[in-house]
């Protein structure tokens, strides 16, 4: 039998296991640890049906960086856009590589992959979560805030797979997490009831819904946005604009947080829409140290489940 372990949302991570992974992210970051060559050796396969930015670059550093190779897979490219089925090829696929990241479009094909593979796999976001996204955003509270408990987050605009992941990632560290969205665009019915439950358990976090994008800023530490049109939505991207255009995070929506307040996004950001520049550039403005501590917490990942 495989002891192998996947990452394929916040849950299959303990609150004792991401602690550890965040105080190391911040170890290598610190660059005290150049030596570090867990992966030497090790071939990790990049599996991307969309594109990327951040996640697939971090993720091929870090391999690098960690003495591994990675090998960027193009599904149009392999048999599988031929009819190979997934199974048979996370089976093939694991008989050569030490673990894989993949962006998917359904989680469920995320799902099936990792159920056939022997290797572990990492979510590098699906159309329901986006767990290495959380991993940074948690590394940059902790680093900008001092903690990550008790910490007030209003999430605000679509409820979608990077807010689904924060609502996990507050239920596993006890953040506050207030998510202002219009009717029919609330996260996942199936996550939020997941995560209350966890928060009821263990008395730690609280997730509030509501629709008053000011109400959700008010007392704030750090305020959260995403795109409004995620990656296969283009459809009904019109829709969204339309339903979603008082959910801006602009200069006077920040005014409502703490004056100290941080604002994060997991980019790539549609300026002018969802945010605006002044807020973007602005000094609460933490967002590229956010895609930075992705390379970091992924390399802390990638040592802890890559055996
Ligand atoms: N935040 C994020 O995952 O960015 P990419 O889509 O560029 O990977
Ligand atoms: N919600 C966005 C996140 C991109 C990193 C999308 O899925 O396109």
């Amino acid at each position: 039998m495989s002891s192998k372990r996947d990452f394929l949302t916040i849950w299959d991570l303990t609150a004792g296991e991401i602690e550890c992974l965040l105080k190391r992210a911040i170890e290598l970051k610190s660059g005290s640890d150049k030596n570090n060559c867990p992966l030497i050796g090790k071939s990790i396969g990049i599996f991307f049906e969309k594109p990327s930015t951040r996640t697939r670059v971090s993720f091929e550093a870090g391999i690098y960086q960690l003495g591994g190779q990675s090998i960027y897979l193009n599904p149009r490219e392999l048999q599988l856009g031929r009819g190979e089925t997934i199974a048979d090829t996370a089976r093939v696929l694991s008989r050569y590589l030490s673990g894989m990241v993949l962006r998917t479009y359904s989680h469920a094909s995320a799902e099936e992959f990792a159920s056939h593979a022997t290797v572990p796999v990492i979510n590098g976001l699906s159309d329901l979560h986006h767990p290495c996204q959380a991993l940074a955003d948690l590394m940059t509270i902790l680093e900008k805030k001092g903690r990550i408990s008790g910490i007030r987050l209003a999430y605000i605009g679509d409820g979608n797979n990077v807010a689904n992941s924060l609502i996990e990632a507050a239920a596993r560290t006890g953040i506050s997490l207030t998510v202002a969205c219009p009717e029919g665009y609330e996260p996942d019915p199936d996550i939020i009831e997941r995560a209350r439950n966890a928060m009821a358990k263990d008395s730690k976090g609280e997730l509030i819904i509501l629709r008053n994008p000011k109400e959700a800023a008010g007392r704030a530490d750090v305020i959260y946005t995403d795109v409004w049109v995620s990656m296969g939505q283009e459809d009904k991207a019109e829709k969204k604009k339309t339903k979603l255009r008082d959910y801006q995070i602009n200069g006077q929506l920040l005014q409502c947080a703490k004056n100290d307040a941080i604002v994060l996004h997991c980019l790539p950001a549609h300026r002018g829409e969802e945010i605006t520049d002044e807020v973007m550039d602005g000094p609460n403005s933490a967002v590229f140290d956010q895609a930075e501590n992705r390379l970091h917490t992924e390399k802390a990942l990638l040592e802890f489940l890559i055996r």
